[in-house]
């Protein structure tokens, strides 16, 4: 027995401090308090001692057994008992779901449109944000200086180069790329300088576009008609208002009725019982003939739909800008 008790002591205890687990703390117990453990040797051998030393090293190495005794159990109940709890984690709780996102309620919508045209045979097509004023405006019959400009706030680029302020440029581009018949929607953003409760500088439309030989305004009115019935429901009835676009001759608005108060005049409508959702009309000669296509032999329709108001009136949502605010107790809800 070279160790005095005091070494023992200190040596057992800085191991017990460095202890991570309960196994180790086990196997410290059964190394200085177990049958061949090195208290337990230290006690057995001190009859060897001079007989005036073994009083009081056999009083000290029992004060020492019980020291370490308790020093081992109350590590083994902190350790073993709940290890979880005492760093602050419980490993037996199940487990937190990450949470999942959801589509947002204009892709939701835009999905919903799509899926509509597609199943009448409509494909989509698609365009660029950067514009050049050429197909933005002039390719649709809107000359420079001319006041329809005014009908659309307009952020240039540059000079003759703007973000698109509306869907209608992917009609020219279409045409120029392929020959009729023709059957598209374009969905997209677009931009204008306004913002407002029912407007924002970037917004979504539908572009849609049919050519054909033959095509007439019963066509526009029947295939909006059932689109109309479909988004909405099959009881709402749709009416063609007298309009005026420069890419369309005639020009028409859709109206529907509201579908807050079924037509009978509330805030929503403004009294009249209606509610415009998109414009349309048949194509005007001079577009076809800014993409080459015979106005002899061709005719056909096009319409555009705002995507947010669309989403508004069937989801009875009344500040455009929730659309675009990210708050995820909105975004929740679709
Ligand atoms: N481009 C128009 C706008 O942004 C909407 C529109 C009206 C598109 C009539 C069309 C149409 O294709 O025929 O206000």
């Amino acid at each position: 027995m070279n160790s005095s008790i005091e070494e023992i002591r200190q040596k057992a205890l800085s191991e017990l401090e460095a202890a991570e687990d309960a196994d180790s703390v086990e196997s410290l117990s059964v190394a200085y308090l177990g049958r061949k453990g090195r208290v337990t040797g230290f006690l057995r051998n001190i009859s060897s001692l001079p007989v005036e030393q073994r009083p009081a090293a056999g009083k000290r190495a029992n004060e020492v057994k019980k020291e370490l005794e308790e020093a081992f159990a109350n590590a083994l109940a902190i350790l073993s008992a709940s290890p979880q709890e005492d760093q602050g984690i419980d490993v037996s709780l199940p487990g937190r779901p990450a949470p999942l996102g959801n589509l947002h309620p204009i892709t939701l919508i835009t999905r919903d449109i799509a899926r509509i045209f597609e199943s009448m045979g409509f494909g989509i097509a698609e365009g660029p944000e950067v514009e050049s004023d050429y197909y933005n405006f002039e390719s649709l019959n809107i000359p420079q200086n001319h006041p329809a400009r005014d009908m659309q706030d307009t952020f240039y680029v540059r000079d003759r180069v703007v973000l698109r302020t509306h869907t209608s440029p992917i009609q020219v581009r279409y045409m120029e790329a392929h020959n009729p018949p023709v059957r598209i929607i374009a969905p997209g953003k677009v931009y204008r300088c306004d913002s407002d409760l029912t407007h924002t500088p970037m917004f979504h439309q539908v572009e849609g576009l049919l050519v054909d030989e033959k095509v007439c305004f019963g066509d526009l009115k029947g295939i909006l008609t059932a689109f109309v019935h479909q988004i909405f429901d099959d009881e709402i009835r749709v009416r063609f208002r007298p309009s005026f676009f420069p890419f369309t001759e005639p020009s028409a608005e859709v109206d529907i009725q509201c579908v807050i108060c079924r037509g009978s005049g509330c805030k929503v409508c403004s009294d009249t019982g209606w509610l415009e959702v998109l414009g349309c009309g048949m194509v005007h000669p001079a577009v076809f003939e800014n993409v080459g296509y015979d106005i002899t032999r061709y005719s056909g329709f096009a319409f555009g739909m705002g995507v947010e108001r669309i989403a508004m009136l069937k989801y009875g949502i009344n500040d455009i800008r929730m659309f675009f605010e990210n708050d995820i107790r909105f975004l929740r809800q679709f």
